[in-house]
């Protein structure tokens, strides 16, 4: 049995990421759930982002955003980069998380984030009420002390890293749990 419900109500667990525009002088942070791999070559990624906000506008403008992935530890200021607008307010300030200069782009990524990418707008388009932005990404960090091996980054240990999860439709913050098995290979217990 499946109970149905139509396209409004979606439920979504999203990794909860915080896109920055803007400049080391004067940067913005907004909160975005809605972010995903495009392509691989060239590596890009997608970040959805309503036309009506601030951060659209500064993106469409700078042609450069940070994309840097929260843990559940800045949950409180993940949340509160969510709920206010750089129009009116300094969130850098506010919530005293900390700038770090990018190695390619004007606009800095967030230290407290785990995972960050400096990216350059390739295209956008407009779907209904949000800009779909892609941006190829220039520079990938890890934080030094989350990688098993400094220069296999897919050593990095996700559960120090710890990603604070949206559950979208629901509206609610969680953890991930612990690894269960190996992707592209368990499925082969079938074959
Ligand atoms: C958990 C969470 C996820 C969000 N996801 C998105 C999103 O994917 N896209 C979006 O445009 N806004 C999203 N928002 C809303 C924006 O963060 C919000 O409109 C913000 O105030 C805009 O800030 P700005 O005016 O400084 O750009 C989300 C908010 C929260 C709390």
């Amino acid at each position: 049995m499946k109970t149905t419900f139509g396209p409004q109500k979606i439920l979504f667990p999203m990794p909860t990421s915080l896109v920055v525009t803007g400049t080391i002088e004067k940067a913005n942070i907004v909160t975005i759930a809605w972010v995903t791999l495009l392509t691989s070559a060239p590596p890009t990624l997608g970040v959805s982002i309503g036309t009506k906000g601030y951060s659209g506008k500064k993106i469409l403008k700078n042609k450069h955003f940070t994309v840097n992935i929260a843990n559940a530890d800045i949950m409180v200021e993940a949340d509160f980069c969510g709920i206010t607008s750089g129009k009116d307010i300094d969130k850098f300030g506010k919530t005293g998380l900390t700038m770090m200069r990018s190695k390619h782009i004007p606009s800095p990524i967030i230290k407290e984030c785990p995972l960050n990418f400096e990216c350059k707008l390739v295209r956008s388009s407009i779907v209904g009420t949000t800009n779909h932005f892609a941006g190829e990404i220039l520079e990938l960090y890890m934080d030094t002390d989350k990688l098993g091996d400094v220069n296999n980054p897919g050593s990095f240990d996700v559960e120090a890293m710890n990603p604070l999860i949206y559950i979208g439709g629901a509206r609610e913050y969680r953890k991930i749990g612990e690894k269960i098995g190996d992707a592209y290979q368990i499925g082969k217990t079938l074959k």
